[in-house]
This record gives structure tokens, C-alpha cells and sequence, in this order.
């Protein structure tokens, strides 16, 4: 069995990407000694480094990572050390210029940036194999080496080539997956638009068609893409293993919807020893506190409830979106603190040393260019002594009230073209669900469709339009067995195959929602309708409304305008000991606030009425104990009641009653008993 913590490493994770190769050898003697005064312990080295390491073809240059290693070693730093197969070196393309990736236009990258890779290309996964195997039998029983980082970032910013090699891996996946090219003909529906295969040789990837092409294939042309990156990474796990047993291997993800869509972490969770996650706020005007709660109960879901590391964040700010503004004073350690909260086993950052060149100089470091007189770099240290008081908590695992779920496949279907309307958005619930969850004061694990739900007293559907069969039975008895469940609109409507589920909609779930949808009826841009419910309360919907014919469900709010008017909007069904909840429309947030207060009361979970408004309180626990952390995102002083009083671990104070939380400030007691 691989370790699934990083080997060494003691303390929680504090550090970040190492690029020492930027920078003169003088420079490195610096980085070590700031290095231990921030109280780093462990750094990401040598991800993009692969031109440096084999210069030409065969040659290669392992000198200074030999020192910049031992450096590091000497000073007590742990090394995630990168194989760096995300940045083929210049030599490498002159020889074989079609492992370049080819759009679906048929235009192919140049060199010049990174992550340019055909994932099908057979030599590129030969170098990729050699330069692994080198640094595995150079660095495989080093003791500096804590974690191999393979690769960066699989799927973004290229999610999947479309060339020739591409084509022929495609036709051999659709071999093994399907086995007759009669069974893609009858999953992919080619009798229409006479799209017929007459054998797996005419079978192409989707590329650019005069009109909207086959969705079955495009669909499982993502599937192929994604699981041929999925290939790549086990080919260099595996050599890492074989090499270098007992040391962990990772590659780092982005869990985060608004980050990264093409990769199904559900599979991917499977394959690393330890998720780790990258994670940056996304500054569009919405709570990015919001945001990044999420992405870390994503990422803890996809390390099914197992400790993660936070790889990669921002000290300030980024450099990639239109408008980057600096971090607030407090916020990068409530930012750092709360994917602690949620799991992860320490705070990494992009980058150490801000560079002076390149596509990166204006992106926030834990060095700036500044240097340490500099807010950014005072806030660094402080945080490192933050979690240095926080070391209790490794391995403890966090608590989570409700589960949400959430299907890549799902997303990647709803999201192809000529869908009943464009406004539809799955992301867009799933970030909706969240948030009005996080505002009620829950922690959520999301979940696959087909995992066991039955330790959940609610479980949430935004958005899952694509639903297996196996899908549709487990919520049924989910909901049969006791449990609570919430479903939004346009859901259980195909299966794996994007195949509509035979008879009325949505095929997947008609019995478990007790009614049938007998037409969808979007509604144009701007469009709105009202709900009227109980006690004459009023909601009010937009972007999608539907014919909803009840059977065996009760209607609790009623369209009161639209075309709907007079029909079930919102609908409830007691099915065996539980309960499931239909919503035919999209609520706002204060609609799904009403909403999940009464699921929450047919689920028995007692509103958290005594937490104040963007107060975050997250429990972990585990065999040290249990540790309530509370983060005030808000300007204004807080309390958070205690059950039982404790220990304050940032401050070492006693907290008894009602727990202080300044603002702005994080809070992580450590509770008696
Ligand atoms: C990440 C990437 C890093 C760096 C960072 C900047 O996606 O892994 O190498 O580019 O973004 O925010």
C-alpha cells in the first residue's frame, strides 16, 4: 500500500511552487534561510523544469537540482518533487511537431507556452516515461523526497486533441468500451441525421461540423480524453511506485467548477495516493468565500472524506483574470484557514519567489517583489505560525451535516448544444444549492449518484440531468429507507448514453418524485414567474418552468403566472419512510432558502439560528480530538456558541460559552473531552 500522507512530513504543509531555476544560485541561500523564518515544510520543485533536466534528446542536467535538493534537505524542507511532463522541452517538438495538440478546427498549438500535449502521442509518452524513470532512480530514496507531483493541472488549459493518433486511440476506446460498432451505432442514436458507422475505421472525433454534431460522441469523446490523460498519469505512477516504493504520488487537481471542466475527479480520485488541490478566487463580484468552501468539500469528496492538501493558492492577487485586485488584510489566512477547515492538511501557495520574467511576474507570491518588508510577506509568517499551532489536527477528518450531488458526465451532457435553453445551467444550481447550504449554516459532502447516501439526513439535486438507471434506484432507496432529498429542475431526463429515459419525464426519477413532467417551458431572457404556497407565501421563479402532472406528490407552491400558471411548481412526495422534494423552476436565493428550511425540517436538521451571517463554523475530528474552526468573513465582531469549552489554538486562550471571533479573524478551538 502507497502512504498516503507525504513521508517526512511531520507538521502540516506550508510552502509553495519552488522555481529556483528563475533565479541565480546566490539567490537560493536566501530562499532557504526565509524560508525557515516563515516556517515552511515543504516545497513543489521542478514541475516545468524538463528543459533544464534534458537539454537534448538524452542528455542531461541534474546538477543543480542535486543542489537545490540537498538545500533544501539541509534546512529541513521537505520536496514534493514535479516530474515535469506538463512542459515538453523545444528539442523535443522540433522531432515530433504532431505531438503538438490539434483543435477540432484543425488547428494545431505551437510551442511556447505550456502544456501543449497530444495525450495520445506515443512518443510524447515515451519521453514522458524516460524523464520519469531519470528522476525516480535519481531522487526515488532521497531523503528530502516527501510526494511526487506528476505532470500539473491534467486537462487544463487543453482538454483533448483532435488528431489523427487521437482518432485511432479514440476508435481502440470505443473498442474495448463498446465492443461491436453496431452497440456506439444504437448508444449514439446514428439513425439520425444518417449517421451510421459501418465499421470503427470511419469513426472520427468530433470534430468541426457544418452544425451541431452527434451528441453521444461528443459526449464520449470527453470520457476518451479524459481517461487518456488518466492513462498518462497511471504510466508515470507506476514507474514512481515500482521505483521509489513508500513515497507518495499525487497530481494536482482543480476541483473548483469555475477551474476546470474536463476531468472527472470522481475517477481521478481513485488514482492519486493523496489529493491535492489548486485553488484561486474567482473575482467576478460573487463571495469568493463562497467559492472556495465548495471547492474544498469537493476536493475532501473526491478524496472520499480522506485528508488533502491544499497545493496551490494565491498569497494575493492572481494575474490571469481580467481584473486582479490584491487580497484584503487577514484574508489569505481565512482563506488558507478555511481549506484547513475542510480538510486539507496544511496551505501551499503558487509561487514562492515572485518572478522577475515570464507570463507570471504579476502574480502574488510568498515572496514579492517587494521582498519582506512588505505586508504580503509579514502575512506569510504569520500564517506559518498559525499552523504550526495547528499540527494536532492532521489526519482528523471534517464533519459534514448534508451531501450534495454532483456528476462530471452530468454536466459535460447538459452542457452540449441545442438543449431547451441555454440559461440552464448545471454549474450555475450546483454554485446556487451550495450557497444557500452554506448561508443555513451546513457543511455539505458532495457525492457520486450511485454512492452510498444513507448517512445523509438530506441530500440536494441541482443539477443532474444525466442519470443512470443505477442512479435513479439508489435515490429511491435513499428516500424509501428515510432520507430526504431535494431535486431541481430538468434532472433524471437521459442516461449515460445522453438517451432519453423511455416514457414521460424524468424517466429517471418519475416514481421517486411521485409525478411526471409533461413538457419543459423555459422562459425567455429576463423572464420571471411567481410561485404561490402555503399560507399564501409567495417565490418567484425565472429562466425554466415545466408542465409538472402530479402522481402521489402533493403540490406545496403553484405557478401563479406564465404559461404554467395553475400547475405544481414546487412539489413534495412521501415515498416509503422518506421524502423527496421536486423544484420545476429556479429559485433565487431567497426561494432556496425557503425551500431547504422545510427539507431541512423533514430531515430533522435544527436550523443554526444562533450563527451569525458569513461566520463559517466547520468541525474536524479524529483520533487528537475534535477542533471547531470559525472564520469571520464579516467587518464586525462575532460569537460562536460552544457546547463545550476549550482551547483556542492560535492564541493558546481558554474559550468557555460563546467563542470571540473578531473580524476578519479565524478562530480553532480545540475541544475538551
Ligand atoms: C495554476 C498553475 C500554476 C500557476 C498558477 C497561477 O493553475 O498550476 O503553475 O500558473 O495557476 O495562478
Amino acid at each position: 500500500m502507497p502512504e498516503t500522507s507525504p513521508k517526512g512530513l511531520t507538521r502540516l504543509a506550508f510552502g509553495g511552487d519552488y522555481n529556483p531555476e528563475q533565479w541565480p544560485e546566490s539567490v537560493w541561500q536566501d530562499d532557504v534561510r526565509l524560508m525557515r523564518e516563515a516556517g515552511v515544510t515543504m516545497v513543489s520543485v521542478g514541475i516545468f523544469s524538463w528543459a533544464l533536466l534534458e537539454p537534448s534528446r538524452g542528455e542531461y542536467d541534474f546538477g543543480w537540482l542535486d543542489r537545490v535538493i540537498g538545500l533544501l534537505h539541509d534546512h529541513g524542507i521537505r520536496v514534493d518533487l514535479g516530474t515535469p511532463t506538463v512542459a515538453p522541452p523545444v528539442w523535443f517538438y522540433r522531432e515530433h511537431p504532431d505531438a503538438l495538440p490539434l483543435t477540432p478546427e484543425g488547428v494545431r498549438y505551437e510551442f511556447g507556452s505550456r502544456a501543449a500535449i497530444c495525450h495520445s502521442n506515443a512518443d510524447y509518452r515515451a519521453a514522458a516515461a524516460n524523464i520519469t524513470t531519470r528522476l525516480a532512480e535519481r531522487y526515488g530514496d532521497h531523503p528530502a523526497l516527501a510526494m511526487w507531483h506528476v505532470h500539473n493541472e491534467y486537462g487544463v488549459p487543453v482538454s483533448a486533441c483532435y488528431c489523427d493518433s487521437c482518432a485511432a486511440h479514440f476508435r481502440r476506446w470505443l473498442e474495448t468500451t463498446y465492443g461491436t460498432v453496431e452497440a456506439v451505432n444504437k448508444a449514439w442514436g446514428t439513425a439520425f441525421w444518417g449517421q451510421r458507422y459501418a465499421s470503427f475505421e470511419d469513426v472520427n472525433p468530433p470534430r468541426a461540423t457544418p452544425t451541431v454534431g452527434n451528441p453521444g460522441q461528443a459526449l464520449d469523446y470527453k470520457r476518451f480524453a479524459d481517461a487518456t490523460m488518466r492513462e498518462n498519469f497511471r504510466a508515470e505512477r507506476d514507474i514512481l511506485h515500482r521505483l521509489a516504493p513508500g513515497v507518495p504520488v499525487t497530481t494536482n487537481f482543480m476541483t473548483a467548477l469555475s477551474q476546470c471542466d474536463s476531468v472527472d475527479y470522481w475517477a481521478w480520485g481513485r488514482e492519486v495516493d493523496i489529493v491535492t488541490n489548486d485553488h484561486y478566487l474567482i473575482t467576478d463580484g460573487r463571495r469568493t468565500h463562497v467559492n472556495l468552501a465548495m471547492a474544498a468539500d469537493l476536493t475532501r469528496s473526491v478524496a472520499a472524506g480522506a485528508p488533502w492538501i491544499l497545493l496551490e493558492h494565491s498569497t494575493s492577487g492572481v494575474n490571469w483574470q481580467p481584473r486582479n485586485p490584491a487580497k484584503a488584510p487577514g484574508q489569505m489566512a481565512r482563506n488558507s484557514l478555511g481549506h484547513v477547515a475542510r480538510g486539507s492538511e496544511g496551505a501551499m501557495f503558487f509561487q514562492w519567489r515572485q518572478s522577475r520574467r515570464g507570463a507570471e511576474k504579476f502574480h502574488s507570491a510568498m515572496v514579492p517583489h517587494g521582498g519582506t518588508d512588505t505586508r504580503v510577506w509579514r502575512e506569510v509568517v504569520e500564517l506559518g505560525a498559525s499552523l504550526d499551532s495547528l499540527g494536532a489536527i492532521r489526519g482528523t477528518r471534517t464533519e459534514a451535516d448534508v451531501a450534495v450531488l454532483w456528476d462530471w458526465h452530468s454536466w459535460w451532457a447538459q452542457n452540449l448544444d441545442w438543449r431547451p435553453s441555454e440559461d440552464a445551467d448545471p454549474r450555475e444550481r450546483a454554485d446556487a444549492f451550495y450557497e444557500a447550504l452554506y448561508d443555513r449554516h451546513l457543511t455539505v459532502d458532495f457525492a457520486h449518484p450511485e454512492a452510498d447516501l444513507s448517512r445523509y439526513p438530506l441530500v440536494v439535486v441541482p443539477a443532474l440531468y444525466l442519470m443512470t438507471e443505477a442512479a435513479g434506484n439508489n435515490l429511491r432507496e435513499y428516500v424509501a429507507n428515510g432520507g430526504t432529498l431535494v431535486v431541481s429542475y430538468f434532472s433524471g431526463i437521459v442516461d449515460e448514453h445522453d438517451a432519453v429515459h423511455e416514457g414521460a419525464y424524468p424517466g429517471a426519477l418519475r416514481d421517486v418524485l411521485g409525478l411526471t413532467v409533461e413538457e419543459f417551458s423555459p422562459l425567455l431572457q429576463g423572464g420571471s414567474v411567481r410561485l404561490t404556497g402555503p399560507d399564501g407565501s409567495e417565490l418567484a421563479g425565472d429562466v425554466w418552468t415545466e408542465f409538472v402532472v402530479p402522481r402521489g406528490a402533493e403540490t406545496v407552491w403553484t405557478y401563479a403566472d406564465g404559461l404554467t400558471a395553475g400547475h405544481p411548481a414546487v412539489t413534495r412526495h412521501r415515498l416509503g419512510e422518506g421524502t423527496a422534494w421536486y423544484v420545476s423552476t429556479r429559485l433565487g436565493p431567497e426561494g432556496l432558502d425557503t425551500l431547504l428550511g422545510r427539507a431541512a425540517e423533514d430531515a430533522a436538521i435544527a436550523p443554526r439560528a444562533d450563527l451569525p451571517h458569513d461566520v463559517e463554523v466547520v468541525r474536524r475530528s479524529g483520533e487528537t480530538g475534535s477542533y471547531l474552526f470559525a472564520i469571520n468573513h464579516t467587518t464586525t465582531d462575532a460569537k460562536v456558541p460552544l457546547e463545550t469549552s476549550g482551547t483556542e489554538l492560535l492564541t493558546g486562550e481558554r474559550a468557555a460559552g460563546r467563542l470571540a471571533v473578531p473580524a476578519g479573524a479565524v478562530r480553532v478551538v480545540r475541544l475538551d473531552g
